[in-house]
């Protein structure tokens, strides 16, 4: 394997009443890393000149219709500013995005660990624990790249987020809840860029390539197993996923999809442009909303949603009736 996936992977979908179904589902992922996975250092060409990364090659420059792309602040900018400000943002992503992944690697192996003999899911964490080894050295070699002092999460969050690995030594279902809490709204926003073509630097086409196709997996893992156990959970154990599901969430996506605070000193961005892109912007609300939304499907199917904890989707601004998405004005924009 030394080429980047041409198609993009879709999920896994499927019902997993009976015990031998979900063996099944697991056994079909085993077999796909098994048959496609990909190497850091194997599979990507760094050192293609095609693939060097310039932080003022214009290609990195934000699309017009982009939030902060289309702020008369960012159109002022020289050339050279444009593009430092996207590459700064594409590798603050894939920063957040690689430690984001060690937490979940930890917190697999935890939740490995603990698992007796011959239970399915133990070689399956083994291949995502080794998929997203990959995909951190992956990242972390982009950063690098940009030769930028990029940060990834905020100090306070980061302290916080040591706790994560230790989830599932309470509740391995609130665990996957927060593995697709982390993994579905990067998913949301990389098959989003890609398809709409906003990728124009082949490496970063091919690192999100890859990671997608890997990702498609890891996903349909988390969800099919929170299918198979959260029926079994008792009242007070779904009364507490039901809440902690969109605290976890909200909290997330907004961490995941907001402007990066160093990059925001380092240009000087001022803060009501900031405002305007990001806070008081409806489309970015929507985005936020939209990128858990799948999640949201699926607690409305696990009948973890109920009046009560509606009310702390509503608060964190991600609600919205199962099924459905709002729409995005800028999408709009983009096709005319
Ligand atoms: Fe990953
Ligand atoms: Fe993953």
């Amino acid at each position: 394997m030394t080429k980047a996936p041409t198609e993009l992977a879709e999920e896994v979908r499927e019902q997993v009443q009976s015990k031998k179904a979900y063996r099944a589902v697991i056994e079909r992922l085993n077999k796909a890393s098994v048959d496609k996975h990909w190497e850091a250092y194997a599979d990507v060409p760094w050192d293609d000149p095609d693939f060097q990364v310039d932080k003022n090659d214009p290609r990195w420059a934000l699309p017009k219709f982009d939030r902060l792309g289309a702020t008369e602040w960012y159109q002022s900018q020289p050339p050279e500013i444009q593009a430092q400000i996207g590459l700064w943002r594409v590798g603050t992503a894939m920063k957040i995005g690689l430690q984001f992944e060690n937490l979940l690697k930890r917190g697999l192996l935890n939740y490995a660990y603990r698992l007796p003999n011959n239970r399915p899911e133990f070689r399956y964490v083994y291949h995502e624990t080794t998929e997203e080894c990959h995909h951190g050295m992956m990242f972390q070699e982009f950063v690098n790249r940009t030769k930028m002092p990029i940060k990834g999460m905020p100090r306070a969050l980061n302290l916080v987020a040591q706790l994560a690995p230790l989830i599932p030594l309470v509740s391995t279902e609130l665990f996957f809840v927060f593995v697709l809490g982390g993994e579905d709204p990067i998913d949301y926003v990389q098959r989003k860029s890609l398809k709409g073509g906003h990728i124009k630097h082949p490496l970063e086409e091919t690192i999100m390539k890859i990671h997608i196709a890997e990702e498609a997996r890891h996903i349909s893992f988390a969800r099919h197993y929170l299918k198979h156990r959260v029926p079994n959970l008792s009242g007070p154990q779904r009364r507490i996923l039901g809440f902690t599901t969109p605290i976890i969430l909200g909290v997330m996506a907004r961490i995941m999809l907001s402007p990066p605070g160093p990059m925001v000193r380092r240009f000087h961005i001022p803060a009501d442009v900031v405002r305007a892109a990001y806070r008081d912007d409806p489309d970015h609300m929507a985005e936020v909303a939209n990128s858990v939304g799948k999640i949201r499907d699926l607690m409305g199917e696990l009948r973890l949603i109920n009046p009560v904890n509606k009310r702390v989707w509503k608060l964190f601004g991600i609600w919205d009736e199962p099924g459905r998405r709002r729409p995005v004005r800028s999408d709009h924009a983009k096709a005319a």
